[in-house]
């Protein structure tokens, strides 16, 4: 009787012990899951953290946010991109604080790694738009000529 209750109580034991791996292996499993999955903004794609809605505001006005969110770059190489956009592509300037808070967000949230597509060429190794340019040149050409009226 004695031995019965022995070997009782051991099964119980190791039944509690079971149950109290896998509840904690539950808990690890679903906050690293909350880890791998970062919440997704439906309308822009854009990962939801620290800043992302300044980041929405000044980079998805002249293209979409999919230019970015399928883009992935250290913090240096997404500063040289923005350099470039500032240079050629009309992008503004911004203040330091919200450069660093930008900044800050892409590197974080778009860093190198797997992406969908080949790496790019790195910035200093493009060449200029020629079609940006030629379509401006027609552009203000006729603008000049009065052929065209510019937009008010
Ligand atoms: C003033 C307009 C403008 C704004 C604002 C702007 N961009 Fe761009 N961006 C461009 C243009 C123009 C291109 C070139 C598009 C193309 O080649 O089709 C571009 C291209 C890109 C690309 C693709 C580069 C490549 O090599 O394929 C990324 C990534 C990008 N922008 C990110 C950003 C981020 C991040 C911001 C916010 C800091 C931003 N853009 C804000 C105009 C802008």
């Amino acid at each position: 009787m004695n031995s019965f209750l022995q070997a009782t109580n051991r099964i119980l034991r190791i039944g509690l012990l079971a149950a109290v791996i896998l509840t904690m292996s539950g808990r690890f499993a679903v906050s690293a899951d909350k880890e791998a999955a970062p919440q997704i903004d439906p309308t822009t794609g854009m990962i939801i953290d620290d800043d992302w809605m300044i980041v929405m505001g000044m980079c998805s006005v002249c293209h979409s946010p999919k230019l970015f969110t399928e883009y992935g770059a250290t913090r240096e190489t997404w500063a040289s991109l923005i350099e470039w956009m500032q240079k050629t592509q009309g992008l503004w300037q911004f203040d330091p604080a919200t450069k660093d808070k930008i900044l800050t967000y892409l590197a974080k949230n778009y860093p190198p790694g797997e992406a969908s597509r080949r790496r790019n060429i790195p910035v200093s190794m493009r060449p200029p738009n020629p079609y940006v340019s030629a379509a401006k040149a027609e552009y203000e050409a006729k603008l000049k000529q009065g052929e065209i009226v510019a937009p008010q």
